[in-house]
């Protein structure tokens, strides 16, 4: 079987995944062969939205939800760039994510071997490195995906947020069903049948539904290179991704979950 982690870690040319994994990972290209420029976009993503978070938002801690394999550029490690002093979490319940999780850990930060879906978890061990007092940036960056509805994603982001403070925000980035139908239609197909963790595309409504009782940062709920591009390049990338930030008001009521 191939995972997540791993298949997204060939996808950025690393060497941490098995044949099982480059299978997956190969059969996904074929579907979609934009692939790698896509994954680029979503860099240039991390950079704009760590830009976002630090100076306008003004939050230095960070939550980290499926972080995946180390790339050497999450939005903490780019936010620590920009404002030293940052505090962040990692969580992820892949095994071999665990296993590099020391790549991870510079400055102040800890991860947390926990599966995502176990909210009471999560923010127990949070809790233990960020102050939840004080605002948190909650990330969902490609994996949101990987939780199927049965498994309640939307209770479980208004459960993360209801325990954020005011002025704490919320960052998603959802693999769409509607921007490429074509092409993720192919590669879920593909991919359903040969990972682990089945893959639920979800279209903008279903996305932006994530972000409800939030302020959205503009320009809302957007494909990933319309998020506030720096430059024409970045504007044109390929994409197959819806993304969003948020911020918590101080008036925000209650999410369901
Ligand atoms: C596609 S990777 C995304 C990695 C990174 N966040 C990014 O944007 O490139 C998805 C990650 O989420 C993790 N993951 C999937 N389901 C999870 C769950 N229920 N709890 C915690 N982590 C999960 C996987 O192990 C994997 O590392």
């Amino acid at each position: 079987m191939a995972y997540s982690a791993r298949v997204n870690n060939y996808w950025r040319g690393g060497k941490d995944n098995f044949a099982s994994d480059r299978k997956a990972a190969e059969q996904a290209l074929k579907a979609f062969p934009a692939l790698p420029e896509a994954i680029r976009a979503g860099q240039a993503f991390r950079r704009r939205a760590a830009r976002y978070l630090v100076s306008e938002a003004g939050i230095r801690q960070f939550l980290d939800l499926g972080t995946g394999l180390p790339t050497g550029d999450t939005i903490y490690q780019i936010a620590e760039s920009l404002a030293p002093g940052c505090r962040a979490v990692y969580v992820d319940n892949d095994p071999m994510v665990l296993t590099h999780a020391r790549a991870l850990l510079g400055g102040s930060c800890a991860y947390v071997d926990a599966d995502l879906r176990d909210v009471g978890a999560v923010l127990a061990e949070t809790g233990r490195t960020l102050d939840l007092a004080q605002p948190v940036a909650v990330i969902l960056s490609s994996v949101l995906h990987l939780i199927p509805d049965a498994d309640d994603p939307y209770g479980i982001v208004g459960r993360l947020m209801n325990a954020a403070v005011p002025g704490s925000a919320l960052v998603i980035v959802h693999p769409a069903s509607d921007i490429r139908p074509e092409a993720s239609a192919g590669m879920a197909a593909s991919l359903n049948q040969l990972m682990a963790q089945k893959r639920t595309y979800r279209g903008h409504a279903g996305v932006s539904r994530f972000f409800s009782g939030l302020e959205l940062a503009d320009p809302g709920v957007v494909r990933v290179p319309d998020w506030r591009p720096d430059n024409e390049m970045e504007a044109s990338a390929p994409t197959m991704a819806w993304c969003g930030v948020a911020r918590k008001s101080a008036h925000a009521g209650q999410a369901p979950g």
